[in-house]
């Protein structure tokens, strides 16, 4: 069995080839695309832990090549404690108190999007709700005019586009993201001269003043990385997660039921998603020693990716982790990171999940999906739907 994480057949059902590493190569070697994966949950966990050991610094997703890492300084592309610097200082706009005053501009836009589509009795949802949702919001938290939102989603899209098979970066995805940090680069620039109410200005003129004394802010260029980020880390995933969230629940009628009966049990419905088809399938790593696992050593230098996707159907983990079940706890959620890396913007994906199922269940309930009409996006950590169709 061959894992190869740029096939489109694979990104179509990644979960047989999953069955079988966990099983038959929990340390899985691929010589022709020069890479290792972990696929059981405990192993995908304690590396996930390990930063000095599992070290982000050269990336992580496969396909990067140095060069692109190191155009703009994003924290995911970073090691303590350079990371924890930063991290430190842009925390401060992700705060639980801060992402809970968004509940009504996110109910806002999510009310006026099912709006414009209740009365059409079909559409695509990922095109007329799933895609506009979170780029809206993130747009609105850094301060992005509302102009400008369509193109950001456009280059952050593209700019995780991925061809069938080939394991670099198209042409296409790298100037695409050069174009969104030289946008971010104008914008943080001008929002540090005429500063207004938004998190780029805020994350401008931010700073704290570390153990030496030393003031510590953040250059444009890293304003710029951080931005960058987030327009893709803050939008794509989201835009997964929903679109996987209607298409399960689509399968399983009676438990959707019981989401439109009790918008109480959907923040748990909202982990068993993430857990059953993780939007970020594997988080890639360079190992800084050797490391010796199920009896195989992988060598300092090594590229090995942490597949959350397999590691989320462990069932070591998880009783009969194969059946989608929204009462069930997922005590860790592995799909939303650990460690030094956990996902910053986990507070704020929650609560645009719950807000977005919460008002289609009170407008449309009881949608239907013709899964033979869905297409996939083929992206190579990022798994979801680029369209679904979905009538009521
Ligand atoms: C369902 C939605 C989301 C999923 C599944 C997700 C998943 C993840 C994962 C797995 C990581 C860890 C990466 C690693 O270890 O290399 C991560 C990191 C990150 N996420 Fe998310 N994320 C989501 C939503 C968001 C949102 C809404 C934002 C921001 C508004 C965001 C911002 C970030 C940032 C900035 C990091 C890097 C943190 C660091 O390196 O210190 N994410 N996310």
């Amino acid at each position: 069995m061959e894992l190869n994480p740029f096939s489109y057949a694979f990104h179509d059902d990644p979960y047989p080839t999953y069955r079988w590493l966990r099983a038959h190569a929990p340390v899985y070697r691929n010589d022709a695309i020069d890479f290792w994966a972990l696929s059981r949950f405990e192993d995908v966990l304690a590396a996930s832990l390990d930063h000095e050991t599992y070290s982000s610094a050269k990336g992580t997703v496969l396909e990067l090549d140095p060069a692109f890492v190191d155009q703009v300084p994003m924290i995911i592309f970073m090691d303590p404690p350079r990371q924890t610097r930063l991290r430190r200082l842009v925390s401060k706009a992700f705060t639980p108190a801060r992402i809970a005053t968004l509940e009504p501009l996110i109910r806002g836009i999510a009310v006026d999007l099912l709006e414009r589509m209740a009365p059409a009795r079909g559409g695509d949802f990922i095109a007329d709700f799933a895609a506009r949702l979170p780029i809206e919001v993130i747009s609105t938290m850094i301060g992005v005019p509302p102009a400008d939102r369509e193109q950001i989603r456009q280059w952050s899209d593209e700019g995780l586009s991925r061809d069938a098979d080939d394991a670099v970066m198209p042409r296409a995805a790298l100037e695409a993201n050069a174009r969104l940090n030289q946008y971010f680069y104008a914008l943080a620039t001008e929002k540090r001269a005429r500063p207004q109410a938004d998190m780029i200005s805020l994350l401008a003129h931010a700073g704290f003043t570390d153990d030496d004394g030393t003031l510590q802010q953040l250059s444009d260029i890293e304003l710029t990385g951080f931005c960058s980020l987030l327009a893709a880390a803050g939008s794509e995933t989201v835009t997964k997660l929903l679109g996987n969230a209607v298409v399960l629940l689509a399968r399983h009628p009676a438990q959707r039921q019981r989401l439109v009966d009790d918008p109480g049990a959907i923040p748990n419905a909202v982990e068993e998603c993430l857990r059953y088809w993780p939007p970020s399938q594997y988080q890639g790593r360079t190992l800084t020693r050797d490391v010796t696992l199920h009896g195989i050593t992988m060598p300092r230098d090594a590229r090995v990716i942490l597949l959350t996707g397999a590691a989320c159907r462990d069932e070591r983990a998880f009783a009969d982790a194969d059946r989608f079940d929204i009462g069930r706890e997922v005590s860790v959620q592995l799909a939303l990171g650990h460690g030094a890396h956990k996902c910053l913007g986990a507070a704020l994906a929650r609560l645009e999940s719950r807000v977005a199922l919460e008002e289609l269940h009170a407008r449309i309930p009881a949608y239907a999906i013709d899964e033979s009409q869905c297409t996939r996006v083929h992206m190579s950590n990022v798994h979801g739907f680029a369209s679904v169709p979905m009538t009521w």
